[in-house]
């Protein structure tokens, strides 16, 4: 098997070779993030159906939606959702001890606008997400993929650029990545330039200033004692 590609096969036992954006790493869950699963999954978590989900009965409301992908520990999505309870929020993860962290935190916060995923976002987008009903969709400090002959992993390509694109909202929805990659920050650039649709939001080059509604995660707190400089991108779908 190649580096960046996972054997899978289909319902007829033919193989397909899949390009993730993750690996999967094993990791246990802690008693605490177990117990918030078994406690907060009827009422926060979402299971992986190819169905489409209707917000209205996810939330109980139709308030604007924002979406998370790689959520991590989940520190910035029960930040923002504490701090915006005018608005949904849902977040994807892979890693289930991210996601009993993010549940354990969101219970204690006493959240209700906030919803759990633990599955690939990629095929949870294809199958279970409404056309143009997207406000936001978030992605903080993916994974950057450091060596050349691993870019192809990187999650922010022309296609992705494209799915996302039709999930949001037509002239308002906002495509937000964030960075401590420079590197992976032109890539994301140059996919956003060429991916038809959309318009940059920046008034002053390719960058929008770090805005003060995206909280401080642990990710960026190390990225700034390495040094690192961070870019915030944002680009609206236009059509
Ligand atoms: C570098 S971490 C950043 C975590 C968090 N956003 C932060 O800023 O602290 C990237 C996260 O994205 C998750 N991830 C990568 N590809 C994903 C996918 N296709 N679907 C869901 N989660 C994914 C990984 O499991 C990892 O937790």
């Amino acid at each position: 098997m190649s580096e960046v590609t996972t054997n899978e096969y289909n319902q007829d036992g033919k193989l397909i070779r899949k390009v993730r954006s993750f690996v999967r790493r094993e990791g246990r869950l802690t008693k605490g993030q177990e117990n918030a699963m078994n406690e907060c999954w009827p009422t926060m978590g979402i299971d992986y159906q190819p169905e489409l989900l209707n917000w209205k009965e996810v939330f109980g409301n139709d308030n604007p939606v924002v979406l998370e992908i790689g959520f991590g520990m989940g520190a910035s999505l029960v930040e923002m959702a504490k701090n915006a309870p005018e608005k949904n929020f849902l977040g994807i993860e892979v890693h289930s001890p991210g996601v009993g962290a993010c549940l354990s935190d969101a219970r204690d916060a006493g959240l209700t606008n906030l919803r759990a995923m633990c599955h690939d976002a990629v095929e949870v987008f294809a199958n279970m997400i409404p056309d143009s009903s997207l406000s936001t969709l978030q992605l903080f400090f993916p994974d950057p993929w450091h060596k050349k002959r691993h870019h192809k992993r990187r999650i922010v390509q022309l296609d992705f650029a494209e799915m996302v694109r039709q999930k949001l909202t037509i002239g308002e929805g906002v495509f937000h990545m964030a960075t401590d990659w420079e590197n992976y920050a032109q890539h994301m650039i140059e996919v956003m330039n060429q991916a038809p649709g959309y318009e940059n939001i920046a008034q002053d080059g390719d960058f929008v200033p770090r805005p003060e509604d995206r909280p401080l995660t642990k990710f960026e707190a190390r990225g700034h004692r390495l040094g690192h400089g961070v870019w915030d991108i944002k680009f609206r779908r236009v059509s």
